[in-house]
C-alpha cells in the first residue's frame, strides 16, 4: 500500500519531468526564434555594423532625401553629435552652404577628413545619388 503510492508518485514525477524537458526543448526554439531578429539590429550611428540599418524595401528606387536623412544622417545631425551642423540651424550651415552645393555633396559622399563626419555618413547602402538627396534635404532644412 505504502510501496504503491511511492512508485506512484514516482511515475508522475518521471512524467513530469520529461514534459518539462520537452517544454523547455520548445521553449528554447521559442526563445531562439523571438531573439534572432534582436541580433541583427543594427542601432543608428552604430559604426561597427557596416552602416545604420536602412529599409531597402526590396527595390532599387532610390529613396528620398528625407528618408536617407532619417535613416543614416539624424543620429549626428538632428543632435550635432561630434560636431555635425544641425538640421535647421542656418547660422551652422551658412558658411558651408556658401561653399556651394559640389562642395557639399563631396563631403556627403567622401566624408571630411579629421572628423566625425565619414564617407555617406557610414550609410555603405546609400547611393551616390541618395546621399546627395539627403545633403539637398538637410540645406533646404538649413537656410
Ligand atoms: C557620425 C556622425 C555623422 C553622421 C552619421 C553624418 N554626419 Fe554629416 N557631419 C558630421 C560632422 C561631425 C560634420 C562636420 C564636419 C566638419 O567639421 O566640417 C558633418 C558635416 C556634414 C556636411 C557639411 C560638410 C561641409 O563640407 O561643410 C554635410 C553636407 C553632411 N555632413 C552630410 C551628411 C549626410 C548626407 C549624412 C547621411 C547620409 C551625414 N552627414 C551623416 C557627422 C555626421
Amino acid at each position: 500500500m505504502k510501496n504503491r503510492i511511492v512508485f506512484s508518485l514516482l511515475g508522475f514525477a518521471l512524467a513530469f519531468s520529461v514534459s518539462a524537458q520537452d517544454l523547455s526543448d520548445k521553449q528554447r526554439a521559442e526563445i531562439e526564434s523571438r531573439i534572432k531578429p534582436v541580433g541583427e539590429v543594427c542601432l543608428e550611428g552604430d559604426n561597427t555594423c557596416g552602416g545604420p540599418a536602412v529599409a531597402a524595401g526590396g527595390s532599387s528606387a532610390p529613396r528620398s532625401g528625407e528618408d536617407v536623412y532619417n535613416a543614416a544622417c539624424m543620429a549626428c545631425h538632428s543632435t550635432g553629435a561630434a560636431g555635425a551642423p544641425k538640421l535647421g540651424d542656418a547660422a551652422g550651415w551658412a558658411d558651408r552652404i556658401a561653399k556651394g552645393n559640389d562642395a557639399l555633396y563631396e563631403s556627403g559622399i567622401n566624408g571630411v577628413a579629421g572628423t566625425g563626419m565619414m564617407a555617406k555618413g557610414g550609410c555603405m547602402n546609400c547611393s551616390d545619388e541618395e546621399t546627395k538627396a539627403a545633403v539637398d534635404y538637410m540645406v533646404a532644412g538649413s537656410q
